[in-house]
């Protein structure tokens, strides 16, 4: 599975990327309004820093001009990925990226129906949410499950890039259902990272290593 950071800052990014654990890059308009800067000039940072898919997202919701955002956010780096909702305007203009050759990723997913639909369009991604569903008393997971299994029975090329991931048991869930990537901020990478018994081992190994007898 694809690892991606969920992030709009840039020191996050750098270190997220010198763990050599990231594939890429999710931003959204509120992530890039915390870290404060013009889009189009974060995510050509971003682009200096990762070498893999980095998707900017369009705030335009009508499909003329959905595509003209989106171009011009494609012309930043050839890495970038245009992030478009899952609404009627932005599944017209999925499908005219997809024949320009823009890989798209089409966001802000709550169903299994809006996300075949999104695959249908020529989507390179859709993000289903899973954090924000299971917010809403939902199951995040059961829809990332409907997702990657509609999509394998119809043999579509679309990734599933599982988002809204909050916690470790949805980075496994997704991984063990077969998502192709998930996108998470560094607070859960770093979680995903530690566990207490690594800790108590290698203090115990660092103190043991003490009594062994020195060269001589
Ligand atoms: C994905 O592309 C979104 O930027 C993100 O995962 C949303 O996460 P949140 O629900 O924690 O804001």
């Amino acid at each position: 599975m694809k690892v991606f950071i969920d992030s709009g800052d840039i020191a996050e990014i750098r270190e997220a990327q010198s763990m050599g654990v990231i594939d890429g890059v999710t931003t959204n308009p509120s992530l890039l309004a915390k870290a404060g800067k013009p889009t189009k000039r974060a995510i050509a940072e971003i682009c200096e820093v990762v070498d893999g898919p980095i998707s900017a997202e369009v705030v335009a919701v009508e499909k003329d001009a959905i595509l003209r955002e989106g171009r011009e956010l494609a012309k930043i780096h050839r890495n970038v990925v245009v992030k478009v909702p899952l609404i009627d305007e932005g599944l017209k203009a999925v499908r005219i990226f997809a024949s320009e050759g823009i890989k798209t990723n089409v966001t802000l997913c709550f169903s299994a129906a809006q996300a075949l639909l999104a695959a249908k369009a020529g989507a390179t991604f859709v993000s289903p949410f899973v954090g924000r569903v299971d917010d809403a008393a939902g199951d995040g997971m059961d829809l990332v499950l409907q997702v990657v299994t509609i999509f394998r029975n119809y043999g579509l090329s679309t990734q599933v890039l599982t988002a809204s991931v909050r916690h470790p048991v949805h980075f496994v869930q997704a991984a063990m259902i077969g998502s192709h990537a998930a996108t998470m901020p560094l607070k859960v990478i770093k979680q995903l990272i530690k566990h207490p018994l690594t800790d108590v081992g290698l203090a115990q190994f660092l103190a043991d290593a003490k009594k062994i007898p020195e060269l001589v």
